[in-house]
């Protein structure tokens, strides 16, 4: 059923840390899936944001000597810095310490209470700060180092016994191998599918969802001795954006709940596919269409964090190779979904290759030959070309999925294609025997593809692509960004004939050599 709307969410990030790729990673991926809805007709909403309450946060404005509000709004600002730093398009950005977040989760934890899905226990077990997340015992081990750690994370684990209150998870195991047995594409891809499938199967034990004694949260209601514990609070967020329960934003909530996609990586796939969804249908509302759990980015074969101290800032790669070989590279190197290395030396050539050879020289060298042999007055093309309806049809069967490097792939090889196209009709000999039209045919199918795959690469590279469509008089590069306010539809119909402006080179060779890259 086509969609007129689309709402995508980033998790939003713990602000004990500043932003490293493997965040900017998140949200780049975030950001090309609401892009290229938006080009696809579709109304838009990405949501980003930041979660702000817990322990661990509040160790680390402790340690600083910070007050933790203080603390947060700071941290939190240079994650609003980051959607800046990787040009990514959200609609809206949520703290959980504003207003509207607590009310939700306040009222929330009131539906669940009401339904009698939570009750009050005392939990003892393991907990670890860093996951902000329980662990059976079963769940973790003790290292060399005598230090009792769980085995996924590797985050280190605390005895904890303390009065909690509990959700009954237990209940809603059927329930949630139903959800994920009649809507197969729920969790993605699908090898984390059956990672979760296996894990409800194996059984479900109610879950402590809240915490005694803390006081950096949001006080459950009627019992401010305990706080709402902090996966539960953050998970309320998707919801609270949409403006729910504020009955004045009703239409809100509706036009965008449920979520479509909720992205996120795979160390916190299960709070999203298994303990969201539960919390849902408890709280009898709609469960969101999709989860999808993509890979890490390693550095040095590690995921990237703080405490293994081999974080790459996005800022600083920006600044480095350029905003928009960066968002190519990082899309078209690692194949969604899975885990992948990144590295100076992959970056640098692939970046030369694909997009100063492959794409950019095709736009020089067709360009060039309007300017000098048609007085740059594009040809226009008798049809749309042939390559435009199968490849949106491909390019799209890859986004259902969120299979973003096959799309990539995809817009790639025809960019491999139309170069053998251009040198095998060779423009240049025709020009010289005096075939006007046939030069004119040749160029104007080139220009026409430039602007396909100018229109596909535009989720990835939007400013570079925005400037190929100002290269190639293409009226869609005047108009204002983020508003889907040019669309693939477009492409069924070639320009008209304009004068296009002097050509210029798209992208810059990038240096290969790199004294201060390790080689670890
Ligand atoms: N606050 C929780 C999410 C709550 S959502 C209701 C959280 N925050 S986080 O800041 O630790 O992580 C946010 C996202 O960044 C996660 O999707 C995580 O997988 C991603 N990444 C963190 N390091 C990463 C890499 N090295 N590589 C790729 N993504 C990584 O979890």
């Amino acid at each position: 059923m086509a969609q007129a709307r689309y709402h995508i969410t980033t998790p939003i990030y713990y602000v004990n840390d500043t932003p490293h790729i493997g965040h900017a990673y998140t949200s780049l991926s975030c950001d090309l899936v609401a892009r290229w809805h938006r080009l696809a007709g579709k109304e838009v909403r990405l949501l980003t944001g930041t979660d702000e309450h817990g322990q661990k946060v509040r160790k680390a404005a402790v340690a600083l000597g910070e007050d933790p509000q203080a603390f947060t709004d700071r941290i939190s600002d240079n994650f609003r810095a980051l959607v800046e730093t990787m040009h990514c398009s959200p609609d809206d950005f949520i703290r959980t310490t504003e207003l509207r977040h607590r009310q939700a989760v306040q009222e929330f934890w009131r539906r669940l209470r009401s339904r009698n899905q939570i009750y009050e226990g005392v939990y003892s077990g393991w907990y670890a700060v860093r996951d902000e997340a329980f662990y059976e015992e079963d769940e973790t081990e003790v290292g060399a180092d005598g230090i009792r750690k769980a085995r996924a994370s590797g985050a280190e684990v605390e005895w904890l016994e303390e009065p909690s209150y509990f959700f009954r998870l237990s209940e809603w195991q059927d329930r949630l191998l139903r959800l994920y047995e009649e809507n197969p594409s729920f969790i993605l891809p699908p090898t984390r599918r059956n990672e979760v499938l296996s894990f409800v199967r194996g059984g479900l034990r109610d879950l402590s969802v809240s915490r005694k004694g803390l006081d950096w949260g949001i006080p459950v209601p009627d019992d401010s001795a305990h706080v709402v514990y902090v996966w539960l609070d953050a998970l309320v967020n998707y919801l609270a954006a949409t403006g729910w329960p504020d009955s004045a934003q009703q239409e809100s909530y509706e036009k965008w709940w449920p979520a479509d996609l909720h992205m996120v990586g795979k160390d916190i796939l299960r709070f999203h596919a298994v303990y969201w969804p539960a919390f849902l249908m408890a709280a009898e509302l709609p469960v969101t269409h999709q989860v999808f759990g993509h890979g890490w980015l390693l550095n040095r074969g590690r995921k990237m964090s703080k405490s293994e101290g081999n974080v790459l800032r996005p800022a600083d790669l920006v600044e480095r190779y350029g905003l928009d070989p960066l968002r190519y590279y990082l899309i078209r190197e690692v194949p969604f979904g899975q885990d992948g290395y990144i590295s100076h030396d992959s970056l640098v050539t692939r970046c030369n290759a694909e997009l100063s050879n492959g794409l950019g020289n095709l736009a020089q060298r067709s360009l060039t030959m309007v300017a000098k042999n048609l007085g740059g007055t594009a040809p226009v093309a008798e049809a749309a070309s042939e390559i435009v309806a199968p490849l949106l049809a491909r390019t799209a069967g890859h986004m259902e999925e969120q299979a973003l490097h096959l799309m990539a792939e995809e817009v790639w090889s025809e960019i491999g294609a139309a170069n053998r196209f251009f040198d095998e009709q060779a423009p240049w000999t025709l020009a010289k025997e005096g075939k006007q039209a046939e030069l004119a045919a040749v160029l104007a199918e080139t220009l026409e593809r430039l602007r396909l795959f100018a229109y596909l690469l535009y989720p990835i590279m939007p400013t570079s692509c925005r400037r190929l469509l100002v290269l190639l008089g293409d009226p869609a590069a005047d108009t204002p960004e983020g508003e889907g306010s040019f669309t693939f539809s477009a492409l069924e119909t070639p320009l008209p004939s304009r004068q296009l402006p002097a050509p210029k080179p798209l992208f810059a060779r990038l240096e290969e050599e790199d004294e201060a890259e390790s080689k670890e």
